[in-house]
């Protein structure tokens, strides 16, 4: 059995050994939030945060995580509650089709905790690898600034 702690909720499963994250996140767990694009660690679509780093699960061998925490799109909001950054992208527009959507907010994530002001540069420097096929760029790194106020406001008031 390998087991797997996703959106702080553990999974025992039965693998072979090859399976990658995305197919047992997608197709064994029903969790689609995480969306499955070029399958070839060109696009950003089927990202998901392994131990707060963003991790191409297409590429990813599920039993290659077992011990770590992963969090997919599914585990970001408290109930209702969207995240501040989910929040962000739907307050600038920065979700047309959504598809690229679930990843470019774990990266977002990802480069917030490690960084919670950047900076332009940093910001497209950070979310380089992932394509937004309806070309939405200046929408998302708006989204990415405001949730790093909304991120910020929200740890001053705490
Ligand atoms: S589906 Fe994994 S990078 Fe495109
Ligand atoms: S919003 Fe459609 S791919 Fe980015």
């Amino acid at each position: 059995m390998t087991i797997l702690n996703i959106n702080e909720k553990e999974y025992s499963l039965d693998l072979k050994g090859h399976e990658t994250l995305l197919e047992v996140l997608r197709d064994t767990l029903g969790l689609t939030g995480t969306k499955t694009a070029c399958n070839e660690a060109e696009c950003g679509a089927c990202t998901v945060l392994v131990d707060d780093k963003s991790v191409l699960a297409c590429i990813t061998l599920a039993k290659n995580v077992e011990g770590c925490k992963i969090l997919t799109i599914e585990g970001l909001s408290r109930g209702e509650e969207l995240h501040p950054i989910q929040q962000a992208f739907l307050d600038n527009g920065a979700v047309q089709c959504g598809f690229c959507a679930p990843g470019f907010i774990l990266s977002t994530k990802s480069l917030l905790n490690r960084n919670p002001k950047p900076n332009l540069d940093e910001i497209k420097k950070s979310l380089d690898g992932h394509i937004c096929r309806c070309g939405g760029y200046l929408k998302i790194f708006d989204a990415v600034k405001d949730a790093s106020q909304k991120l910020n406001n929200h740890d001053n008031k705490e």
